[in-house]
C-alpha cells in the first residue's frame, strides 16, 4: 500500500491495525549492547533493527552466542541497551529508566518471555497452580474471585486439563512443561511473544505439537511473536520472515521462502546446508 492510499484508509476511520502492516507492534532501531567495561567491552548485539506486525512471527535465527537472546532480554528490559530505541505500540521502551519505573508498568503485562527450559523458570516447591497465580498477581490484581476461572481457561488454551493445576512442575513431561510456560505467559494476556528457542530442547515429535500450538495461539488470541531459534528447520512454517544473526549483526533479513530459495548470505547457506535431507 503507497503512502497516499493510507492515508485515505486512514481518513475514513476504517483502517484497522491488522491491515496495516506498514504500523507495526514492535519496532527495533540501531539496537546495541555490550557486556564488560573497559578494555573487556564486549559488542554483543550491533546495529540491530526489524519491524514485528501484530498477529505476525519474525524469526531470529542464528548460531549460540550470536546475540539473540540478548536481544529478546532487552527488549523486556532485562538489559539495558548502550544505543538504540525499541519502539513497542508506538512508544519507546528505551526512554524508561527502570522495570519498576510507572511509566513502564502497562507495558510489562503486554510483553511476555517464554524460555527454552521453562522448568527451571517454575519454582519446584510450587504447585502449577502456584506459580501461575503469581503471574496473575501482576496481570489481574483486583480479579481474585476470577482467579480459578482465568487459570482454567489458560490450562484450556494450551491444551492441558485444569486438574494438571494441582501438580508440581515434576510431574510433567518436557512438552507438557512447555505447555505450562505458556499458560503461565498468557495469564496477563500479552500481545506479544519472545519465544527463547521454546522446543529446543523437546524431542522433533513434540516440537512439532508446540509449534502447532503457537501457530493456533497466534491465530486465537492475535498474537505477534519474536522466535528465536538456532535451527532454521523449525522457523520454516511458524515465520513469514526470518532474520539471520551473526556475531550480534543481522546479515540477512527476507520472507522466510525466499531465504530458503535463494539465501544471499553465505552464512545463511551454511545453516540451510546444515539440514539434514534437505
Ligand atoms: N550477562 C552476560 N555477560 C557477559 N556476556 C554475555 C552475557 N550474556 C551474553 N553474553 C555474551 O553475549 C554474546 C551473545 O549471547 P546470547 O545473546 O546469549 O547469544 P545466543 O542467544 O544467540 O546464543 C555471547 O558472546 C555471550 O557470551
Ligand atoms: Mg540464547
Amino acid at each position: 500500500m503507497g503512502q497516499d492510499a493510507r492515508d485515505t484508509a486512514a481518513g475514513t476511520g476504517t483502517l484497522k491495525s491488522a491491515d496495516a502492516p506498514d504500523t507495526p507492534l514492535l519496532q527495533v532501531e540501531g539496537l546495541r549492547v555490550e557486556f564488560g567495561s573497559g578494555k573487556d567491552r564486549v559488542q554483543a548485539v550491533r546495529d540491530v533493527g526489524f519491524r514485528i506486525a501484530r498477529n505476525s512471527t519474525l524469526a531470529l535465527v542464528g548460531e549460540s552466542g550470536s546475540g539473540k537472546t540478548t536481544v529478546g532480554r532487552a527488549i523486556i528490559r532485562l538489559l539495558k541497551p548502550a544505543a538504540g530505541r525499541i519502539i513497542f505500540d508506538g512508544t519507546d521502551l528505551t526512554a524508561f529508566t527502570g522495570l519498576g519505573e510507572s511509566g513502564f508498568r502497562p507495558f510489562r503485562k503486554r510483553i511476555q518471555m517464554i524460555f527454552q527450559d521453562p522448568y527451571s523458570s517454575l519454582d519446584p516447591r510450587l504447585s502449577i497452580r502456584g506459580s501461575l497465580k503469581e503471574a496473575l498477581q501482576l496481570g489481574f490484581p483486583s480479579r481474585k474471585a476470577e482467579w480459578e476461572d482465568i487459570l482454567a481457561e489458560k490450562m484450556r488454551l494450551v491444551g492441558l486439563a485444569p486438574d494438571y493445576l494441582s501438580r508440581y512442575p515434576h510431574e510433567f513431561s518436557g512438552g507438557q512443561r512447555q505447555r505450562i510456560g505458556i499458560a503461565r505467559a498468557l495469564c496477563v494476556e500479552p500481545e506479544f511473544l519472545i519465544c527463547d528457542e521454546p522446543v529446543s530442547s523437546l524431542d522433533v515429535s513434540i516440537q512439532a505439537q508446540i509449534l502447532n500450538l503457537l501457530m493456533d495461539l497466534q491465530e486465537r488470541l492475535g498474537l505477534a511473536y519474536l522466535f528465536i531459534s538456532h535451527d532454521l528447520r523449525v522457523v520454516k512454517h511458524i515465520a513469514r520472515e526470518v532474520a539471520v544473526m551473526q556475531r550480534g549483526e543481522i546479515v540477512e533479513m527476507k520472507e522466510t521462502e525466499e531465504l530458503y530459495r535463494a539465501p544471499a548470505h553465505a552464512y545463511t547457506r551454511t545453516l540451510l546446508e546444515a539440514i539434514p535431507g534437505r
